[in-house]
């Protein structure tokens, strides 16, 4: 089965309210009358602000088919968490995604695996969609542990999760090196990882249709120049895109390359 494509923006730690409404608009006027939400083959759209500008972008995002995400999740519902976000509190807000396991986290605020699954879990109970970031380092590209270290990090990440919840769940290869470097991986690196991904997928949920159903993004430096190439191998389904989906005309290079224009 195809799948549809998804091209998600990560803002990061950028984008305040009103900046971030702004920005919805100016993406939005990228495409004039040819919306990408009339498209018959049309990319799902996601942009994950910070959390203090989520409900100005839902708002701005109104009558488009821009879908909001947040960036983190917490495992518990509520309670003494300092600097955390619970479900209850995202979907009040009305977000349909998360971004968790971001290599961003991991470096500098302690992710680890078990937290990935942990923040999995709370999402798909709270009915978000969970995206969840994967990636070597330079250090393990070069001494060739990559498939060795992603395969970890998917069977942790998706510990316990059953066929039916895979339904909901994203996930995003995003090689450590690459982000915001300006360095993407080749098509042909890139694919290969997906390819082990997916066929991981198929070993795990043996039987039935996760493998062929789940969306497997690619994330790091993607942008207007490199995103055909990538979205045009057979096992990448869209992208995380950081710093060109903070400028409208990249960012609506890289949704128009998913539409396959
Ligand atoms: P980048 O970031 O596109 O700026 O490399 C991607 C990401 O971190 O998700």
């Amino acid at each position: 089965m195809a799948r549809r494509k998804l091209i998600a923006g990560n803002w990061k730690m950028n984008m305040t309210s009103a900046e971030g409404a702004q920005l919805i608009k100016d993406i939005k006027a990228q495409f004039g009358a040819e919306c990408p939400c009339t498209a018959v083959n049309k990319p799902d759209v996601l942009v994950c602000p910070p959390f203090t500008s989520i409900a100005a972008v839902i708002e701005a995002a109104k009558g488009t088919c821009f879908n909001v995400g947040a960036q983190n999740i917490h495992w518990e519902e509520k309670g003494a968490y300092t600097g955390e976000i619970s479900g209850n509190m995202l979907n009040e807000l009305g977000v349909t995604y998360v971004i968790i396991g971001h290599s961003e986290r991991r470096q500098y605020f302690g992710e680890t695996d078990d937290t990935v699954n942990k923040r999995t879990k709370a999402a798909l109970k709270h009915n978000i969609k969970p995206v969840i970031c994967v990636g070597e380092t330079l250090k393990q590209r070069q001494a060739g542990e990559t498939l060795a270290v992603i395969e970890n990090q998917v069977r942790a990440a998706l510990k316990d999760l059953t066929a039916e919840d895979m339904k909901n769940v994203t996930i995003a290869y995003e090689p450590v090196w690459a982000i915001g470097s300006g360095l993407a991986a080749t098509n042909e690196d890139a694919q290969e990882v997906h390819a082990m991904i997916r066929g991981l997928l198929k070993k795990l949920y043996e039987g039935t249709s996760v493998a062929d159903e789940t969306r497997i993004l690619y994330g790091g430096s993607m942008n207007d120049a490199n995103a055909a190439g990538l979205l045009a191998q057979p096992d990448i389904d869209g992208g995380l895109i950081g710093g060109a989906a903070l400028k409208p005309d990249k960012f609506a290079v890289i949704i128009k390359a998913a539409l396959g224009k």
